[in-house]
């Protein structure tokens, strides 16, 4: 994608400045554990007595089969069964389940996939064989792909972004494009609420990972690179 006209960038893992302790502090792993924590109190708990409430429900219809309460009832086991399958894809959805069981290349495929209703026009670049990727690397690729992609259907009203995965110059490469409107960096990065690219940053350090450049201005779209030793 087109680079001309925006503003060149230095490599974000060496600007402390940019990203002061305060905006650093929550750390991934804590972040991670807090994730899974909550998906599994979901299941565990809401899940369980939801299903419970649906066996109560279930045996109520079977006695009240001439009762005028019945479409009522059916009705409210249709709700606790809708409620028991979004909570499943709800908990399974914030723990990249998806990774363990199909791998990184095939779960970036479904999340673009899912995007594709959306007006910008997403294309996966896969070009690098999966094992070359170290499984330490899976989970923060997956993510940080996830929150760019994410970022780009949110924010940049893009018509065209693309997503690549390659090597070179015995370093893995993960660099996600658009054409839309770009944004100011630092005022971005200093959004004490926006968590995104702060959890960047982050899952960057921690998985070693030796460059995270972001080239964007207004009006010029975004091009963000970030590169592991292989
Ligand atoms: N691809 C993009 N195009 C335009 N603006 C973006 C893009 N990515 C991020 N931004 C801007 O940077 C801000 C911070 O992003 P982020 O930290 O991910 O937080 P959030 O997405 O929760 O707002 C966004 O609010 C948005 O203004
Ligand atoms: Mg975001």
């Amino acid at each position: 994608m087109e680079s001309k006209g925006k503003k060149s960038a230095d490599n974000l893992l060496n600007s402390s400045e940019l990203w002061p302790a305060e905006y650093c502090q929550y750390l991934i792993e804590d972040y991670e554990a807090e994730i899974k924590r909550i998906a599994y109190n979901l299941h565990d708990s809401v899940g369980q007595n939801l299903t419970i409430v649906k066996l109560i429900l279930d045996r109520l219809i079977d006695s009240a089969c001439s009762s005028d309460y019945r479409p009522q009832l059916e009705a409210a086991i249709q709700k606790t069964q809708q409620s028991i399958d979004d909570l499943r894809k709800i908990s399974s959805g914030i723990r990249p389940k998806i990774l363990d069981e199909v791998g990184l290349f095939a779960a970036l495929k479904v999340m673009i996939s899912d995007y594709s209703h959306a007006n910008t026009k997403l294309t996966l670049n896969l070009e690098i064989d999966e094992t070359r990727i170290k499984s330490n690397l899976k989970i923060p690729i997956y993510r940080i792909s996830q929150e760019l992609v994410c970022n780009i259907i949110k924010h940049s009203a893009a018509t065209s972004a693309s997503l690549t995965i390659s090597e070179k110059n015995s370093q893995l490469n993960l660099i996600v494009c658009d054409n839309g409107k770009g944004f100011a960096l630092e005022n971005a990065i200093k959004k004490i609420n926006s968590l995104g690219l702060k959890s960047i940053i982050e899952r960057i350090k921690q998985s070693k990972g030796e460059k995270l450049v972001i080239n964007t201005s207004v009006g010029c779209g975004t091009e963000t690179h970030i590169a592991w030793p292989i």
